[in-house]
């Protein structure tokens, strides 16, 4: 056997004023989406905003069921809907906040496996990369493309 390594690159600031105009933009819509988060079970409020190819962006927040399962992540919330409603314009980018009785989480709020799966999804229908913005209070992690959060992602069928 012969040792492999994977490494994942990705930007870090500490402040939303660090973020150019676009991805400050996309992170205010994914921070103001938290706000319609419906979570009365884990009280964890989440916040998505997709931004389209065209510059649109559509915002999605977690949605909690009594039957557990039968809830979604504020990240396929977004997801599903851009591509439910805009079926041919390609996604790229996708910026996540999360807060907690009102406040901002202070670290960057790292998605699901099911949403990374998700994203890789419209990665491959788009064909082109999405680029993620994590957002925290003191922290902000950007990823050039979805790869970086799921390394040898499932795409064989
Ligand atoms: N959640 C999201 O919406 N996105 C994430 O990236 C992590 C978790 C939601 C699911 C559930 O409603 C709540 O946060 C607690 O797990």
């Amino acid at each position: 056997m012969t040792n492999k390594e994977i490494k994942i690159a990705y930007q870090e600031c500490n402040s939303l004023d660090q973020l150019d105009s676009q991805d400050r933009k996309l992170a205010d819509a994914a921070i103001a989406a938290i706000a319609t988060s419906y979570a009365p079970y884990s009280n964890f409020n989440v916040g998505a905003a997709v931004q389209l190819e065209d510059g649109e962006i559509i915002q999605g927040s977690n949605q909690e069921n009594a039957a557990y399962p039968s809830g979604i992540c504020a990240e396929r919330t977004a997801l599903f809907y851009a591509g439910a409603s805009r079926p041919d314009k390609s996604v790229v980018k996708i910026a996540i906040a999360a807060g907690q009785n009102g406040v901002l989480c202070e670290s960057p709020v790292t998605p699901c496996g099911a949403c990374r799966q998700v994203m890789a999804q419209y990665q491959l229908k788009g064909g082109q990369p999405i680029e993620i913005l994590l957002i925290g209070t003191a922290k902000i992690w950007k990823f050039a493309k979805v790869e970086d959060l799921l390394p040898f992602t499932f795409d064989s069928i």
